[in-house]
């Protein structure tokens, strides 16, 4: 049999159903067998007691009786519990039987001096004989009852039989029961195993059955589901991604394609630098792009990044820099703040949130940079329309411009904020827009301070 086809009964004898039905089976028939056995015991040892006690108490009542002076030939026995007693005279002659009494009762041979009990196998079976002899004031007296040891063994045999048929019976029984319940307490398994089996990455809706039973195949057929609600997010999300990210990367290539085409519809009418500057234009664009992409990809990934002390004043500082004319910008609140980081992601990010101030501020951005407590805080404030409160959180999102219409030449794709969060999170800080003093927008970067 090869190891990757198991045969239909290694399957059997290896499932979860056949074991714990294998395993209950055999405790009970082991315990039920030990129970058996001291059940015989206990009726066995019970019976012969009931017989000692019978015996030894019509012995010495008789004998009690002898000693004071009842004569052997009046006596009366009670009728219950009957027994077969015999009264003998000092030569062994028989003085009284009990009614029933017969001769083969008597015991043979001789019934020694000390003891009170003897036991003795006859033609029919073993006996006890319990006896006393009795110095009466009539003479020497034996008095001896036989009690047969047959309705012992008769009980014990009857018990018996019932055991041989019934355990196994009843063995057999526990053995189906637990094969029912068990088969029925993993029958949802099957069905949660046969639906995760059906499920690729087309069909990340359906999900797997739930049984009412709130056990523990319930507890993980629910966990599993929670497992396909957050697979079936992070596809949907992905996949929304892909089309946006297509979408955004399609409108330059148009809009360069249709400027040329048009241009080469005719030629001697064109004015061919200003076609190559706006070639020019969207390719920058498209760079621009796949450039944002690119970082976002690696951010996800979080690996590669070159953890070193980041000395961020100095990173604004040259930031601020390299930002266009046309805005005052104020530096004057920026004073040291070390972190530990990756230095090209953040910088990308302060120069994210620095052209946003730029482009949206009608004259002045403002920017601190200073230690408090644990962190480092950086503020970007501008005096442009500011964002709207509801959108604080929306803006943060991939592919989210405000103002389509007035940003689309002059903004990104709106994977500038998107970004900074990233890179934010990832260095374990926090990013939030508020309002600014001047009316415009404020952007708040902590970071964890070295
Ligand atoms: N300082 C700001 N003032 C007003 N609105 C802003 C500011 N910064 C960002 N926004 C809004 O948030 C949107 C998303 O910003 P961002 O992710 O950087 O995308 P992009 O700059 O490509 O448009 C912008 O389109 C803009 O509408
Ligand atoms: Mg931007």
């Amino acid at each position: 049999m090869s190891e990757s086809a198991p045969s239909s009964v290694t399957r059997l004898v290896r499932s979860v159903r056949f074991r714990i039905t294998l395993a209950a089976t055999i405790a009970f028939g082991l315990a039920f067998v030990l129970v058996a056995f001291g059940l015989v015991r206990s009726v066995k040892s019970t019976v012969e007691d009931r017989i000692r006690s019978d015996g030894n108490h019509a012995v010495r009542d008789v004998a009690a009786r002898l000693e004071a002076g009842e004569s052997p030939e009046a006596l009366r026995l009670p009728a219950r519990p009957p027994v077969a007693l015999v009264v003998m005279g000092p030569d062994g002659e028989v003085v009284f039987t009990s009614p029933g009494y017969y001769g083969g009762d008597l015991p043979a041979g001789d019934l020694p001096e000390r003891a009170t009990v003897v036991r003795q196998t006859t033609s029919y079976g073993e006996r006890l004989i319990f006896y006393r002899h009795v110095a009466a004031p009539g003479g020497r007296y034996t008095v001896a009852v036989a009690s047969p040891l047959d309705s012992v063994r008769r009980s014990v045999d009857a018990l018996s039989s019932v055991l041989w048929v019934g355990t196994p019976m009843l063995v057999a029984l526990v053995g189906m029961l637990a094969w029912v319940l068990v088969g029925r307490a993993l029958r949802p398994v099957e069905a949660i195993r046969a639906e995760v089996d059906e499920i690729t990455h087309t069909t990340m809706h359906r999900r797997v059955p739930v049984p009412g039973s709130g056990d523990e195949v319930a507890r993980l057929a629910s966990t599993m589901n929670d497992m396909l609600d957050r697979l079936e997010r992070a596809s949907d999300r992905q996949r929304q991604f892909v089309s946006d990210a297509s979408h955004e990367l399609r409108s330059p290539v148009t809009t360069i394609r249709t400027d040329v085409e048009v241009a080469l519809t005719h030629p001697e009418g064109t004015d061919w630098s200003q076609v190559a500057e706006r070639v020019l234009g969207e390719a920058g664009r498209l760079g621009h792009l796949v450039d944002d992409l690119l970082e976002l990809a690696r951010i996800d990934e979080g690996r590669a990044r070159r953890v070193v002390e980041v000395d961020l004043d100095e990173v604004v500082l040259s930031e601020t820099s390299r930002l266009n004319a046309g805005v005052t910008v104020v530096t004057e609140g920026v004073s040291a703040g070390r972190v530990l980081g990756d230095v090209q992601q953040l910088t990308h990010a302060v120069r994210n949130i620095l052209d946003n101030a730029a482009r949206h501020a009608a004259s002045a951005v403002t920017v601190t940079l200073g230690r408090f407590e644990d962190s480092v805080v950086l503020t970007i404030d501008d005096d442009g329309p500011g964002v709207p409160h509801e959108d604080r959180e929306r803006v943060f999102e991939r592919f989210t411009r405000l103002d389509e219409a007035r940003d689309r030449r002059r903004g990104g794709a709106g994977l500038g904020l998107a970004l900074v969060r990233r890179a934010v999170i990832s260095h374990g800080g926090t990013v939030e827009i508020s309002d600014s003093p001047s009316g415009g927008a404020r952007v708040v970067i902590r970071l964890p301070a070295v």
